[in-house]
């Protein structure tokens, strides 16, 4: 039997959802963008209707959190707060935040029926409503993990080869912009569901990267993909692939000899029992009808098996939590 969880365990799970409402509240507030200098509760509750005695508590109990740090009765942000709650940082993750906690939260108050098998706001994730929905949220979750992307690529040592880039099932797009934008000799292809496309286009028309830019509206289970790919990032858009080994083949014949295929999704392991955060922030998604993480080993096993080669291994927690990202190479 294990032993790590004991009577003071059980009692600090309160804690988790005490500091989900904290966070919610201070979001919702858009508190954060009050700290960016030292600012005294008073001068916090004045901007926002509070009572000054409360919003001094409540921000006591941010600072306890993390988010604030307190010196001499004045608060401010701490760095993470400062670049990714604060609505004028480019990094924002406030509509990240509400989006994902809608999501993941839905029906976990119901478990009993959701458990009996109750039609509990039932979720199909491979439906592209819900991404067409998705995408003002993905820009800015793609945005923060934009720069660490672009420097799994720089080690590669190999773009200055890259002709042709697909990013497949990519949601807004700002992923595969964001290659173009470091590397504008490119050609790069966005591809994704039509809904979402629409949207695609949008912000890529909004968006600084200029010369060959292909949108392919399609379904990566049944439409071309196009061809001679010196690079495709596949970043946690796979779990809809009705045949994953049929997909990487045809991920395969796409690519050019030497081409790279990134690949990053997060690999569950121990029976799907671990990790531990992937597997407890997906769980109301799961029990909702969308259980569509992959098992470790997954991804490399179809890249094999298609004839890729696999060059690099890792588990990485920069590319928007504990992911798994595999380098495959075609010989
Ligand atoms: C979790 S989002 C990931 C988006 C982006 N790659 C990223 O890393 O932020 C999954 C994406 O896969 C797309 N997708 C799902 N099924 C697909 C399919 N059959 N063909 C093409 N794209 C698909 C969805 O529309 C969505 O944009």
């Amino acid at each position: 039997m294990r032993e790590e969880n004991n009577k003071q365990t059980i009692l600090d799970e309160i804690n988790g959802a005490i500091r989900w409402h904290l966070l919610n509240g201070a979001v919702d507030l858009e508190l954060f963008d009050l700290l960016s200098s030292w600012t005294t509760a008073e001068e916090v509750a004045a901007v926002k209707h509070l009572d000054a005695a409360k919003a001094a508590l409540f921000l006591d109990a941010l600072t306890a959190c993390g988010y604030v740090d307190k010196f001499a009765g004045r608060y401010i942000n701490t760095l993470p707060a400062q670049q990714y709650l604060n609505s004028t940082s480019e990094l924002y993750q406030g509509s990240v935040f509400r989006r994902m906690s809608a999501l993941r939260l839905r029906g976990l108050d119901q478990l009993p029926e959701l458990l009996r098998g109750g039609d509990v706001a039932a979720l199909r994730l491979e439906a592209e409503a819900i991404w067409a929905r998705a995408s003002e949220h993905l820009i800015a979750f793609q945005k923060s993990i934009a720069a660490p992307l672009l420097a799994r690529l720089d080690a590669l040592g190999r773009m200055a080869d890259v002709k042709r880039v697909l990013d497949l099932g990519c949601g807004p797009g700002h992923l595969g912009l964001s290659v173009k934008d470091v590397y504008p000799h490119v050609a790069l292809t966005l591809l994704d569901l039509p809904a979402v496309m629409e949207k695609t286009r949008d912000y890529a028309a909004h968006h600084t990267a200029d010369g060959t830019i292909t949108f392919t509206a399609g379904n990566y289970n049944r439409d071309d993909l196009g061809g001679d790919y010196d690079l495709v990032i596949a970043a946690r858009s796979l779990y809809y692939a009705e045949d994953l080994q049929r997909l990487m083949a045809k991920l395969f014949a796409a690519m050019r000899p030497g081409g790279v295929l990134l690949c990053v999704h997060e690999g569950l392991y121990n029976e799907r029992t671990a990790p531990a955060d992937v597997v407890i922030s997906r769980i109301g998604v799961a029990l909702r009808g969308s259980d569509v993480s992959l098992e470790r080993g997954a991804q490399e096993q179809a890249m094999q098996r298609a004839g890729f080669r696999i060059d690099a291994l890792h588990n990485d927690n920069s590319l928007g939590g504990n992911s798994d990202l595999v380098v495959g190479v075609r010989p």
